[in-house]
């Protein structure tokens, strides 16, 4: 006698629905590249040929400024002789409004990330483990099962996850094209919101990500303003996403949505949320730092109660809070991320220019939306999937391809520049070129003069079938314990 065996059919019955359904996304394009950089991740000597993971957006580029801080303050911590007596309090404090010095610390930086225009009021922030889990608590305080929020396209895929999975809530497309470097339109969301109203769907509000990820663009002041009027037309809400507020590396300036409804009269902050996290700037993803900062009393009241399930630790509130006060610190970490940043764009985008291969044009963020769409032989997803398993498999770079992020138009990819060295940077950029194959060439002329080596080496962009058959990566691959896709990394 025995237990049936544990396959997908018993689970089905065994188990609940999220648990047994597919809205994880785990099994999109975009977490198949982590998997390809998992199995074969490079390294500069141990494996020089294995993949560069471009597919993660991280800012890497000033743990030095932290560790220099670290060395500099050994009683912010609990576990240093300087710190350990601290502990006891700490250790015990068990108030999910979170510490004080935390949150205060917290509104400060959020104060100098938009340039000190803005007051926020530390009684108004809600922890969550990241902003992962921060979209989650904003999900489930607005909107219920079936009800749906608009979206600017593309997005970052792990709103899917976080914002969708488990509420049960939907995400319904604004689409925006590349015609006006993916500015939402209000004619694109009039559209959106009149289509969900005709398949009698339930608008809750509109989700932005300013500055955006993948584009790496922030909104300007008019566009918000549209967005703000048309949600307090409808009356629903506003999330807007604003994790990459302190990676602005180049003119214009952020401009969040708390400094426009700070000068408008007209808006309703009830309707207002803003989703923060410390993942992006200072480069800590793994402290699981974020926040919602609702102008809505009663989403803080309900947020708090849920924050109960993803509290930040309060180890970690207690190192951030000195971290964070500390005014002469901050200031100098901004302006140096922003400098470091701006370098590493400028250096990355221009080895791209020379290679005849244009960006958006950006402002923010740690990565760039690069255009490939000359390298498709025809201009739908099936061939920029096509293409991404030749770049992940072939030329073994994790860059994330446009339809991951719902993109309307095949042929952009995104590619992260701020988790790397310089050093493996410069690798990136030669194996791009020679893809390519070579510089100061138009890539569509270069595709046709270079077709038939390509149907020589396989390389071609219409596949053959090698290329099919290692593309296809299964979703069933045993992943490493250290695999972002076990932890919440994104
Ligand atoms: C736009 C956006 N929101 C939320 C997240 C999740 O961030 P966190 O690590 O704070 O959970 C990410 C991560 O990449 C992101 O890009």
């Amino acid at each position: 006698m025995g237990f049936p065996v544990n396959n997908q059919s018993t689970n089905h019955q065994l188990l609940s629905k999220i648990a047994t359904n597919d809205g994880h996304g785990e099994n999109s394009s975009y977490f198949d590249g982590w998997k390809a950089y998992e199995r074969d991740p490079f390294h500069p000597t141990r494996n020089p040929n294995g993949v560069i993971q471009m597919g993660l957006a991280e800012n890497q580029l000033c743990h030095d400024l932290i560790q220099e801080w670290i060395k500099k303050n050994p009683e912010a911590s609990i576990c240093t002789a300087e710190g350990v007596n601290e502990f006891k309090a700490i250790a015990n404090f068990q108030d999910y409004h979170g510490l004080p010095s935390f949150r205060q610390g917290l509104a400060k930086f959020m104060e100098k990330v938009r340039g000190g225009r803005v007051r926020f009021n530390p009684d108004r922030i809600v922890m969550s483990g990241g902003a992962t889990g921060a979209q989650e608590l904003i999900a489930f305080c607005l909107a219920d099962p079936g009800d749906a929020f608009l979206i600017p396209t593309p997005y970052y895929p792990g709103f899917d996850r976080d914002f969708r999975w488990r509420t049960g809530v939907q995400l319904l497309p604004i689409h925006c094209k590349s015609t006006n470097k993916f500015k939402i339109t209000i004619d694109a969301l009039e559209s959106a919101y009149d289509d969900a109203r005709k398949a009698n769907i339930k608008v809750k509000g509109i989700l932005l990500t300013n500055p955006s990820n993948p584009l790496g663009t922030s909104m300007d002041r008019e566009t918000l303003e549209s967005v703000i009027t048309f949600i307090n037309t409808k009356r629903i809400h506003l999330v807007c996403d604003e994790l990459f507020a302190g990676t602005t590396f180049a003119n214009p300036k952020f401009i969040g949505v708390s400094e426009i409804i700070q000068d408008n009269k007209n808006c309703d902050p009830n309707l207002i949320h803003i989703v923060y996290s410390l993942s992006k700037v200072l480069g800590l993803p793994g402290f699981r730092v974020g926040v919602v900062y609702s102008y809505n009393d009663q989403v803080v009241a309900c947020g708090r109660k849920m924050s109960s399930f993803g509290l930040v630790s309060t180890q970690t509130q207690h190192f951030l809070a000195s971290i964070l006060s500390d005014d002469e610190f901050t200031t100098k970490f901004l302006a140096e991320s922003a400098r470091r940043l701006a370098k590493r764009h400028q250096v990355f985008t221009s080895g791209l220019d020379k290679m005849g291969i244009r960006c958006l044009e950006s402002n923010a963020g740690l990565f760039c939306w690069m255009d490939l769409s000359s390298l498709l032989k025809e201009k739908t997803r099936e061939e920029e999937i096509k293409l991404w398993r030749v770049i992940i498999n072939e030329v073994k770079l994790n860059v994330s391809p446009g339809t991951s992020f719902h993109c309307g138009e095949p042929g952009w990819f995104r590619v992260c520049f701020a988790n790397i060295d310089d050093e493996t940077m410069e690798i990136a950029l030669r194996r791009i070129k020679s893809f390519v194959g070579g510089s100061n060439i138009n890539i569509a002329v270069r595709v046709q003069a270079k077709k038939k080596n390509w149907h020589a080496t396989s390389l071609r962009l219409s596949l053959s079938k090698r290329f099919e058959d290692m593309a296809i990566l299964s979703p069933h691959i045993v992943m490493s314990p250290h695999s972002p896709l076990i932890h919440t990394t994104t």
